[in-house]
């Protein structure tokens, strides 16, 4: 039976019965607790806490899961995949065991003609939790199983909660005998894999409040109604169903696998897993692929995007590990575009949606992939020298530093260095690498810590906050002095009643016109005056709680004290110039989605005086061309000299008149929105300039990488792009002049003078190569006797590379002939680097002279290693001041053996 009949029968049955169809809920559920939905009752946890009434009293659901405890199990054993689908009857408070118990039995054993599983009844097993013997009478009771197939269990098998504070209670789980080929005789307590467990009734009737662990949790009362939770797992029923031994086997699954072992040219379960007594590194590979692949279908398909954190990094992880796979199954080419819609085309039986949006889905897989490939490129190179460093220096541990390194420079994260040396018998010091990542982590917090505040401690702001009772008021939109009250005064940590000339402190006031930064909008800078001519600098203004603004002075002159007069003024200048910035910003954004389209969304950003940075998201960078047309457009904009408008409004409203609002913000029920004439529209705290003609002139400087997915594109404003042109024409001067061709002819002449150089260059090479050959008359005569052996030796010195020196030590050991044993040995620098080269004869070579030995010998004082064939070898080092060391460690082995 199809995957898709099994679903289809199961929603069938319990609508039959009274269950409303409740449709999956998107895999990344809006909960912060949970990474992904992992259970079919997850969208009804609700419900069950008794949080909000539910709409029924009784649903049922197929909803998708995505379970991630231990990825290095995956394809391992055959019970775990990472997506799978959960088929769930419920009921809030309706009815209970009784039911549940007959429902389940029902549809698993009515025969497949009259619309159930057919499963044979003989097979099916049941357990209870230790003391529900009412459970346990039920099914004695209810179906025909025999006593000795009810069995009981404890808390770790039979009590089921969500892993965080929720509802839980009891379980009662049903498995089936797979046969005794599957292992021993004796029910689920003894062997989980020959009696799998496929359905598990959930009599949820407590909230727990504290949980631990599976087995060690409180129960802080019963729930206000007694509840069934059920869930049966549908690619294991599948499996049962369609005769095949795991659920990487099922319909859904499958095809996915088959194309990657064509692709790898590699036959599938040689021997079946549950034969063998472990499974053939290449089937785990190919299960992988399937699970991977699919569950990235899954994830990608309900907007999860690959990334560093969180969600976004478990998907990074599957992707990536579906690609290495491929991999070290011998695929080196792109995979995803073979894969992906094999499984797209199985799973969008059931979810349509998949084959809709697959334009959407496979960009982001097909981009994860190529960004992979090119991290692998580079990093792999860097691991496996490691590796042999620490095989060769006789180590079985990669060092931290190592680790770090791999993972700050090339992206490798550490799993895949655990991964990647592991493969190569190599351990990781993964302690020492965790260290390394918190000292890094701990240093930025520092610096972002020693940038904001000098301290960190909330609970002096908050009693400020307390005392004033509202929020400081901000009065910056529309005034850039205000007359304010001293509120609070905070010296090294500390409240302080006055402060004095000379003294940084952080002061507090009911109202002030000063930005404290926020939104990416850099703080305003600006004074505060006393009615006593007290003077202070302000030089930082920031928001360390909610509500609380603290302004950064220097008592410049004079004594301030809690409760005095004081005006408050902006730094109009730096504020102005920040607000054009600001403005500026937002017609970047809005340019870059006219001509990137709307997922070209903004991922941060920062305005500073007459500069701003925009982080946006894209899968791929920005052709020059495209920013042209962005930078175009913005200044045609300026032109138009459009108004810059702010409204506060309710934010259906906002969202009704199309204001884009950040991803991921919160945003409380009245918004603000800043409007530049009809063609952008932003939710936005920030200040703007009130037209933007008066922004003057906007100056993309290119756009970057910084990281997945995430572009950025830096931008001079008003007098400072203004500069940066007027800078940038004195430089065209000066190449004009220099190079003596007019301005519009300078890239064809320093492309024709890079041309001749490159010539130039290579007939350097030519000469000197020939010079080096030309040695080889001189070297000949410079032969000697070594103990019968005819023996060259030479440094061929400076800038001399391998195929150069080789070319000439051929052709000395040609020249000696083969008469008599002859060893050639010569060395040079090359890039700073020493390399040496041994060759032997025929003649040598049976005298048992092999090129190898000696390069070895050479290479150790090199600091380096080396090999090759018995006629001729090469090895390098790092320390070239040993080359003639190197050069008399093969004479001298030539003595030992000849003597
Ligand atoms: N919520 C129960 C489970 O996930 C049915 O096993």
């Amino acid at each position: 039976m199809e995957t898709a009949e099994i679903r289809r029968r199961w929603l069938t049955f319990f609508e039959a019965r009274g269950h409303t169809v409740v449709p999956s809920a998107p895999l990344p559920f809006n909960d912060p607790n949970l990474l992904f939905v992992a259970a079919g009752m997850v969208p009804f946890a609700k419900y069950f806490a008794g949080q909000e009434t539910p709409p029924w009293k009784r649903a049922t659901s197929v909803q998708k899961c995505v379970r991630t405890p231990d990825l290095e199990e995956v394809g391992k054993t055959s019970r775990h995949g990472t997506f799978f689908q959960m088929n769930g009857n419920f009921s809030f408070g309706d009815y209970f065991k009784h039911e549940a118990i007959q429902f389940a039995w029902q549809l698993l054993t009515t025969p497949q003609p009259e619309g159930g599983y057919g499963l044979d009844p003989d097979k099916l097993w049941a357990t209870v939790y230790d003391d529900d013997d009412e459970a346990a009478s039920l099914w004695l009771e209810l179906t025909d199983i025999p006593r000795e197939r009810v069995v009981r269990r404890g808390k770790a098998d039979n009590y089921w909660h969500m892993g965080i504070p929720g509802p839980g209670g009891p379980c009662s789980e049903i498995f089936i005998d797979r046969g005794s080929e599957y292992g021993r005789d004796g029910g689920p307590a003894v062997d989980e894999d020959r009696f799998m467990e496929i359905w598990n009734l959930v009599f949820m009737q407590y909230q727990l409040s504290a949980v631990r662990s599976k087995v060690d949790f409180d129960v802080a009362g019963p729930l206000p109604a007694q509840n069934v939770d059920t869930g049966m797992g549908l690619e294991r029923v599948a499996s049962v169903l369609q005769g095949v031994d795991n659920l990487y086997e099922i319909d859904e699954v499958f095809p996915v696998l088959d194309a990657a072992a064509e692709m790898a040219g590699k036959h599938y379960g040689a021997v079946p897993s549950h034969v063998a007594a472990q499974s053939h590194p290449d089937d785990v590979r190919l299960r992988v692929v399937a699970d991977h692949v699919r569950t990235s279908l899954m994830l990608i398909g309900d907007g999860v995007t690959p990334g560093n954190e969180g969600r976004g990094y478990v998907l990074r992880r599957m992707l990536r590990r579906a690609v290495r796979a491929m991999r070290l199954l011998g695929v080196d080419e792109p995979t995803l575009p073979h894969l992906l819609p094999v499984s797209m085309e199985r799973m969008s039986q059931s979810y349509p949606q998949l084959r809709t949006d697959f334009g959407r889905i496979s960009q982001v897989a097909y981009a994860e992939e190529e960004a992979f490939r090119r991290t692998l490129a580079s990093g792999t190179t860097r691991l496996d020298t490691a590796v042999a460093g620490v095989k060769s220096s006789g180590g079985s541990r990669l060092s931290g530093d190592e680790a770090f390194a791999l993972h700050d420079t090339y992206g490798f994260p550490i799993d895949l260095t655990l991964e990647m040396a592991a493969e190569q018998g190599v351990q990781v010091d993964e302690p020492g690498f965790r260290t390394l990542m918190s000292e890094q982590r701990a240093r930025a917090k520092a610096d972002a810590r020693a940038k904001r505040h000098a301290h960190d401690d909330t609970l002096v702001y908050r009693a400020v906050a307390d005392r004033i009772g509202h929020e400081v008021e901000f009065t910056g939109y529309d005034q850039v002095t205000t007359e304010a009250t001293v509120r609070g005064l905070i010296r090294d940590g500390e409240a302080v009643d006055r402060a004095a000339a000379g003294e940084e402190v952080e002061v507090v006031l009911d109202r002030t016109p000063l930005y404290a930064e926020s939104g990416g909008q850099q703080p305003d800078h600006g004074r505060i005056r006393l009615a006593n001519g007290t003077l202070l600098e302000v030089s930082n203004v920031q928001r360390p709680i909610t509500g609380l603004v603290v302004h950064h002075a220097t008592v410049l002159e004079g004594e301030v004290a809690v409760g005095e007069t004081a005006e408050a003024e902006v730094d109009v200048v730096r504020r102005r110039s920040i607000s054009r910035a600001h403005t500026a910003t937002h017609m970047v954004h809005q340019a870059l989605r006219d001509e990137l389209g709307p997922t070209a969304t903004q991922a941060g950003s920062e305005n500073s005086p007459g500069r701003l940075r925009f982080d946006f998201k894209a899968l791929q960078a920005v052709s020059s061309a495209a920013m042209g047309e962005v930078e175009a457009r913005i200044n045609a904009v300026l032109l138009d000299d459009l108004p810059v408008t702010a409204d506060v409004m309710g934010i259906d409203d906002a969202r009704k008149l199309g204001a884009m609002a950040l991803f991921g913000e919160k945003y409380g029920d009245r918004v603000r929105v800043v409007s530049i004439g009809e063609w952008s529209r932003e939710f936005c705290i920030g200040t703007h300039t009130p037209r933007v003609g008066q922004i003057g002139v906007v100056k993309l400087l290119g756009e970057s990488s910084i990281g997945s997915g995430v572009r950025r594109v830096e931008a001079l404003v008003g007098t400072d792009a203004y500069t940066h042109l007027a800078r940038e024409a004195v430089l065209v001067n000066q190449l004009t002049a220099t190079l003596g061709v007019p301005r519009d002819q300078l890239p064809d002449r320093v492309a024709g003078l890079l041309a001749r150089l490159k010539d130039a260059e290579k007939q350097i090479a030519a000469v000197k190569a020939a010079q080096v050959l030309g040695a080889a008359s001189g070297l000949v005569s410079s032969a000697r006797d070594l103990g019968g052996v005819t023996f060259v030796s030479h440094d061929a010195g400076e800038n001399v590379g391998a195929d150069d020196l080789r070319a000439l030590v051929l052709d000395v050991r040609g020249r000696l002939g083969n008469d008599r044993p002859v060893l050639v040995s010569m060395a040079s620098v090359s890039g700073g680097r020493p390399l040496v080269i041994v060759a032997t004869n025929g003649r040598a070579r049976e005298a048992g002279l092999k090129a190898g030995a000696f390069v070895r010998s050479a290479a150790k004082k090199l600091g380096g290693g080396g090999g090759g064939k018995d006629d001729i070898a090469q090895g390098g080092g790092t320390d070239a001041s040993q080359v003639p060391a190197a050069l008399g460690a093969v004479e001298d082995e030539l003595r030992s053996r000849t003597a």
